[in-house]
């Protein structure tokens, strides 16, 4: 099976700093590397190093081109990769010596995507392959629905959190996966628990303490523990658990083995510098030990 993905391609400019800058100070940067990024394009390198066919939706100016091949490099389909009028996204990516890090986001040809040929281009995808988007690009909704109207499977990652994007896509999710913070956002907004949702899979990812998995028709939640590492970098660590979450189950995986899968690949994320670029492959993933 396939996985597609409608998702943001970002230039990540990637400063190392002291500490995350306060509001009036300026900061000298310690390091800069520029790199592929974007929570879209994290999420499917990380899908297609772990094993699963990624077809990539989304779109790129022309001082992007270098992001595709990139991408193509990493083993995604890009063939549906649009090119636009408009720049390549791009990201200012703080990120401080505990990991920690603070994005500004310029969002560019990511937000400026056809619905209508977004729908046009799921005509490929075959019943049971999985649907994913995330909040940094337009025609979420209805391209989900599209996904959703084909028999595909919807999964939805939400971040960067907004109320209203999650409760638009809601209706159509067979699993939904977001923070602990960005959680109780959601039960505030919606005034519903999580695991009263209406959506049979929820994924609560809690950092260092792991992840809850919440089956909301027997309301069982089941806890996957983190793996302990020294985290340099968390950045794009969210996207690689939710790129190799859904690749595990793209492949048959029971959500548990996936999500424990997830969980390492995550884990080995935090221990890198960068994004896309240093997602870990599959066999970097099952070799690691602690
Ligand atoms: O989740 C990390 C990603 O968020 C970065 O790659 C950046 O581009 C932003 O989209």
């Amino acid at each position: 099976m396939s996985i597609w993905n409608l998702g943001s391609i970002n230039v990540d400019l990637v400063y190392r700093v002291p500490h995350l800058p306060q509001a009036g100070e300026t900061l000298a940067a310690t390091g800069f590397q520029r790199g592929l990024g974007g929570k879209g394009a994290n999420m499917s390198v990380a899908a297609a190093r772990a094993g699963a066919r990624c077809v990539h939706l989304g779109a790129v100016g022309r001082d992007g081109r270098w992001t595709v091949e990139r991408l193509m490099e990493y083993g995604v389909d890009t063939r549906l990769i649009a090119e636009m009028a408009e720049a390549t996204g791009h990201a200012i990516i703080a990120v401080d010596e505990s990991g920690e890090n603070s994005i500004i986001l310029h969002s560019g040809a990511n937000r400026a995507l056809d619905a209508r040929s977004l729908a046009d281009q799921l005509e490929g995808a075959a019943d049971g392959d999985w649907f994913v988007t995330q909040n940094e690009t337009n025609a979420q909704q209805e391209t989900a629905q599209v996904a959703s109207r084909r028999g595909m499977k919807v999964a939805y990652a939400a971040a960067p959190f907004e109320a209203d994007a999650v409760r638009a896509v809601l209706p159509v999710l067979d699993l939904l996966i977001l923070n602990a913070v960005e959680a109780a956002q959601l039960a505030r907004a919606l005034g519903v628990a999580p695991g009263r949702l209406p959506v049979r899979d929820v994924v609560i990812t809690k950092g260092s303490k792991g992840s809850v998995w919440i089956e909301t028709d027997t309301g069982t939640e089941t806890t996957v523990p983190a793996l302990p590492v020294e985290p340099v970098d968390t950045t794009g660590a969210g996207d690689t658990f939710t790129g190799y979450l859904l690749a595990g189950r793209d492949r048959g995986m029971p959500m548990e083995q996936a999500l424990r899968l997830a969980s390492k690949a995550a884990a080995l994320m935090v221990t890198r510098h960068g994004t896309a670029d240093v997602i870990p492959d599959l066999k970097d993933v099952q070799d690691m030990t602690l």
